[in-house]
């Protein structure tokens, strides 16, 4: 029997993204800024995208990594995003790698949604995300660089949530994780690898919003997790530096759940 092929030397070089430039929405603070400052330190350069004038504090103390740019626009103006996504192609000398983080999400029972509320998330969260990811698979595809795309869903796209009501934000999430799949079929013919990542419930802005409205809540959000607690954003990075790396070459079209075991 012929031998097994072993991995060469250098095993974890392949987690290394110096050089890369990973575009990443919502990244002026939250999950996606959690993000940039897990990759940069990985070596990749940064171009964060977000809606607001101004990145959080903690973004001007990121040093790791390469160039590390901000830029502000709004996912849901395609003609805008496009003209930043190629603006950030000529900075960076091209994009290798997109995280679609940018993310909104109303939370009120059902009977109340309206259909601003419904507009909203779908606005953001699948519009969104659609435009951002076509944005940047155009420039990978003129670059003929392959490449890497991932976009946030979330656990909610799995199942029903015990502590809050968030049917609008439940239907965005079940539309990603849908479209994403296709996309990654497509993309593939390309080197382009599309993938998402369903997130369980984690300490960030949005969530404390949610928990200084409704303190009561707390347990509800933990106690959902095996774990019993509410997980921390950088205990999502590895998955990201394994989706942006090489590591992941042959991994293609799937959704990967980091929730703590939603129970
Ligand atoms: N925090 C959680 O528990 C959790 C769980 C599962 C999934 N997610 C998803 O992860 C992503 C990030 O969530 P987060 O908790 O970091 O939220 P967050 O509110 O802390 O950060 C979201 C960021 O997106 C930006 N943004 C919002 N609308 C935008 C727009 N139209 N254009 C550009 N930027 C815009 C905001 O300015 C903000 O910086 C979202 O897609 C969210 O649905 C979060």
């Amino acid at each position: 029997m012929a031998a097994l092929p072993i991995y060469e030397n250098r095993f974890l070089d392949k987690f290394s993204l110096k050089g890369r430039t990973v575009v990443i929405t919502g990244g002026g603070r939250g999950l996606g800024l959690t993000f940039a400052n897990g990759l940069a330190q990985a070596g990749a350069n940064i171009a964060v995208i977000d809606i607001a004038a101004q990145p959080s504090e903690a973004f001007s103390s990121l040093t790791y990594g390469g160039q590390y740019l901000y830029y502000q626009a709004d996912v849901t103006n395609y003609e805008g995003l496009g003209k930043v996504i190629t603006q950030i192609s000529k900075d960076f000398g091209g994009i290798y790698g997109c995280i679609a983080a940018a993310g909104v999400h109303v939370d009120k029972p059902f009977l109340d949604h309206t259909p601003k509320d419904l507009d909203v998330n779908l606005n953001v969260n699948v519009k969104g995300v659609f435009y951002t990811v076509q944005h940047c698979a155009r420039q990978m595809k003129e670059q003929s660089t392959g490449g890497s795309i991932v976009a946030i869903a979330s656990i909610a796209a799995y199942k029903a949530p015990a502590a809050h009501s968030i049917a609008a934000y439940t239907a965005s999430k079940y539309a990603v994780r849908g479209f994403m799949g296709q996309i990654a079929k497509e993309l593939a013919q390309y080197q382009i690898r599309v993938n998402t990542v369903s997130p369980g419930c984690m300490q960030t802005e949005l969530l404390q919003m949610v928990l200084d409205e409704h303190p009561e809540r707390l347990p509800l959000f933990a106690g959902t997790c095996a774990l019993n607690r509410i997980g921390q954003p950088q205990e999502l990075c590895g998955m990201l530096l394994y989706l942006m790396s090489d590591l992941a070459s042959f991994t293609v079209g799937q959704d990967f759940i980091v929730d703590g075991s939603s129970v």
